[in-house]
C-alpha cells in the first residue's frame, strides 16, 4: 500500500508533464521535441537560463512559419514570419488583449494606455522640450567638470551615465521634479538606478514585477506632485501635468496645461493608479533610452565614417547660445537611421508577447491558438534573420535609406516599436531624449572607445528582459570647441 502511494503519484505527475509537453503535438502545430536535459536544470537552478537566446535559436529552427515551443511548463507560439506576424497582431483584435491597461471607474472601461497617448503628440512634446534640453546640459556640465577635474582626457564607463541621464529625464518629465542625479546622489531616482533592477527575471513587458520596494516611495513622491499642483494650480509642462490633467477629466488632446480641478469623487484616476502609471513609464523607459543611446555610441565610435557623417549633420543645427531646437532634430535623416538600426539590432524589447484571450484561428492557416496559450514574436531573431536583412550583425544606417532598391532590407520588416494598435506610444519620446544626449555629446566630445575592449564587450539581454553591455562601455572623452553654426 505504502509503496503504491508514491509509484501512482509518480505516474500521475508523469502523465501530467506529458500532456503539457504534447500540447502542439495534439493541435497539429509543427512543434520541437519537447524534453527537460540536465543542463536545462542546473541553468534554471543557478538562474542563468537564457530565456531570449533560447528562444532566437528556436526561430532558426526549420523552415515553418508557426513553431510551438515549451518555455519550462508554458507551451508558446512563435512566430518566425513578419508578415503573419504583422497581420496576427494588427487583426485579432479581442482575442489577445493585454488586460494591464485596462481600466474601470464606475460603469465605465477603457484603455489607459490609449487615452493616455496624446500626451506624446509632438505639440506637447515640443513644449517640454525645454526639461530635456536641460537635462542633457547636465550630463554635459558633470562631464566636463570631471574632465577639467582631471586635467584632461577622461575615461569613464558611459553606460552608467547614461542610465542616470535616463533617470534624469524620467525624474524631470514623469515625476515632474527639478532633479538632477548626478549631483544628488542620494535621491530615490538614483538609488533606483544604483539597485540596478536585479528583480527583473522575467522576459516581456507584460511580465514586470507590478511592485518592487520601491514602488511605495515612488508613490509619495507623485501624490505630493499631483496634489501640490491641483492645490496651487501649478503648470510645468511635463507628462505628470498631462496625468494630472486627464485625473480631473480634462481633455489632454488640445493643447491646454492649467488643470481645471474635479471634485474628488469623480476624479478618473486614484493617485495610487497615477504613481502606478508613472512607475509602469519608468519601467518601459529606462533601460530603453539607455541601452539605445549607449548601443549606438559602441556601434558607430568603432567606424570613424559614420562619426563624420553625424558630425556634418549635427553642424548643421543653429545651435545658438549652444541651445537645441526642437523643430531641428526632425531634420537629423541620418541620426535617425542611426537610431534605427540601433532599434534594429538590439531591441530593448527582443519579444513581444501577447496571451490569447479567445480562441484564435491565425490568418491564413488552419491552425488555432487556444485561450490561455502564449504567442511570441521574436523581434530580435526577425532583426537578425538574413531573409529580411542582408548582412544582419552589421551595423548598416544606410539600410534604411535604399531600403527594398538595394535589397538590404525589406522595408516592414522593422518592428522595434511594435506592430499595430499595441505600438510603442513612448517612440517619438524617445527618439527626442536620445537624440539630446547623442548631440551634445558629439558636440562637445571627442569620443574614442579602446578597439581592443570594443572586440571582447559582451552585449545580452541578461537579466531579461532588457539588453545592455556586461560591464559597462568605457570610453575615452576629450573636450572639443563647439561653435556656432555661422562660425562653421
Ligand atoms: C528606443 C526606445 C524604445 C523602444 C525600442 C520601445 C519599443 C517598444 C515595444 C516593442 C513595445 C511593445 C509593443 C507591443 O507589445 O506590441 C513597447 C511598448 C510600450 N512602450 Fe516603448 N519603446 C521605447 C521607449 C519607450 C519610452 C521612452 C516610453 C515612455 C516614456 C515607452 C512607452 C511604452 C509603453 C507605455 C508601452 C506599452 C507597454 C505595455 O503594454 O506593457 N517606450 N515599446
Amino acid at each position: 500500500m505504502w509503496l503504491l502511494l508514491p509509484i501512482l503519484l509518480y505516474s500521475v505527475l508523469f502523465l501530467a508533464v506529458r500532456h503539457i509537453y504534447s500540447h502542439w503535438r495534439r493541435k497539429g502545430f509543427p512543434s520541437e521535441r519537447a524534453g527537460i536535459s540536465w543542463s536545462f536544470l542546473h541553468q534554471a537552478y543557478r538562474r542563468e537560463f537564457r530565456h531570449v537566446e533560447a528562444i532566437c535559436e528556436a526561430y532558426q529552427m526549420g523552415r515553418e512559419r508557426l513553431l510551438g515551443i515549451y518555455c519550462f511548463f508554458r507551451p508558446v507560439l512563435i512566430v518566425r514570419n513578419v508578415e503573419l506576424a504583422q497581420t496576427i497582431l494588427q487583426q485579432s483584435n479581442g482575442h489577445f488583449n493585454d488586460l494591464k491597461w485596462d481600466y474601470v471607474k464606475g460603469y465605465r472601461r477603457f484603455n489607459l494606455l490609449e487615452k493616455l497617448s496624446p500626451i506624446f503628440a509632438t505639440k506637447r512634446l515640443s513644449e517640454m522640450f525645454t526639461h530635456v534640453q536641460r537635462v542633457g546640459d547636465h550630463l554635459i556640465s558633470y562631464l566636463l567638470d570631471i574632465e577639467q577635474a582631471q586635467g584632461g582626457a577622461l575615461e569613464l564607463d558611459l553606460q552608467q551615465m547614461l542610465r542616470v541621464y535616463a533617470i534624469n529625464v524620467i525624474g524631470n518629465l514623469i515625476y515632474g521634479l527639478d532633479v538632477n542625479n548626478f549631483e544628488q546622489k542620494d535621491h530615490i531616482l538614483s538609488s533606483y538606478v544604483s539597485a540596478g533592477h536585479t528583480s527583473l527575471q522575467s522576459f516581456t513587458l507584460s511580465r514586470l514585477p507590478q511592485k518592487s520596494s520601491f514602488t511605495y516611495r515612488l508613490r509619495d513622491l507623485i501624490k505630493q506632485g499631483v496634489e501640490h499642483r491641483e492645490e496651487h494650480g501649478l503648470i510645468r509642462k511635463d507628462i505628470l501635468q498631462l496625468i494630472t490633467r486627464f485625473r480631473n477629466g480634462n481633455d489632454i488632446s488640445g493643447d491646454k496645461w492649467q488643470i481645471d480641478i474635479d471634485n474628488e469623487q469623480d476624479k478618473l484616476l486614484s493617485i495610487k493608479r497615477v504613481a502606478k502609471v508613472a512607475e509602469d513609464l519608468l519601467k518601459v523607459s529606462l533601460d530603453s533610452i539607455s541601452s539605445n543611446i549607449t548601443l549606438t555610441l559602441f556601434e558607430i565610435l568603432q567606424e570613424p565614417l559614420i562619426v563624420e557623417k553625424l558630425q556634418t549633420e549635427i553642424k548643421e543645427l543653429s545651435n545658438e547660445n549652444g541651445s537645441l531646437k526642437f523643430e531641428e532634430l526632425d531634420g537629423l535623416k541620418y541620426l535617425d537611421m542611426c537610431l534605427k538600426e540601433t532599434v534594429r539590432k538590439y531591441p530593448p524589447l527582443p519579444i513581444i508577447e501577447r496571451i490569447c484571450r479567445k480562441s484564435y484561428t491565425l490568418p491564413n492557416t488552419k491552425f488555432t491558438i487556444d485561450e490561455g496559450k502564449t504567442l511570441m514574436v521574436p523581434l530580435l531573431a526577425i532583426h537578425r534573420d538574413e531573409k529580411y536583412f542582408s548582412e544582419p550583425m552589421k551595423y548598416k544606417p544606410l539600410r534604411f535609406l535604399h531600403s527594398e532598391k538595394s535589397g538590404d532590407c525589406k522595408s516592414n520588416a522593422f518592428i522595434g516599436f511594435g506592430i499595430g494598435g499595441a505600438q510603442c506610444v513612448g517612440q517619438n519620446f524617445a527618439k527626442m531624449v536620445i537624440k539630446v544626449a547623442l548631440i551634445k555629446l558629439l558636440q562637445n566630445f571627442h569620443l574614442e572607445l579602446d578597439a581592443t575592449l570594443a572586440e571582447t564587450i559582451e552585449i545580452s539581454h541578461q537579466p531579461a528582459p532588457f539588453i545592455r553591455t556586461k560591464d559597462g562601455l568605457k570610453v575615452r572623452l576629450k573636450r572639443r570647441e563647439i561653435k556656432p553654426k555661422f562660425y562653421n
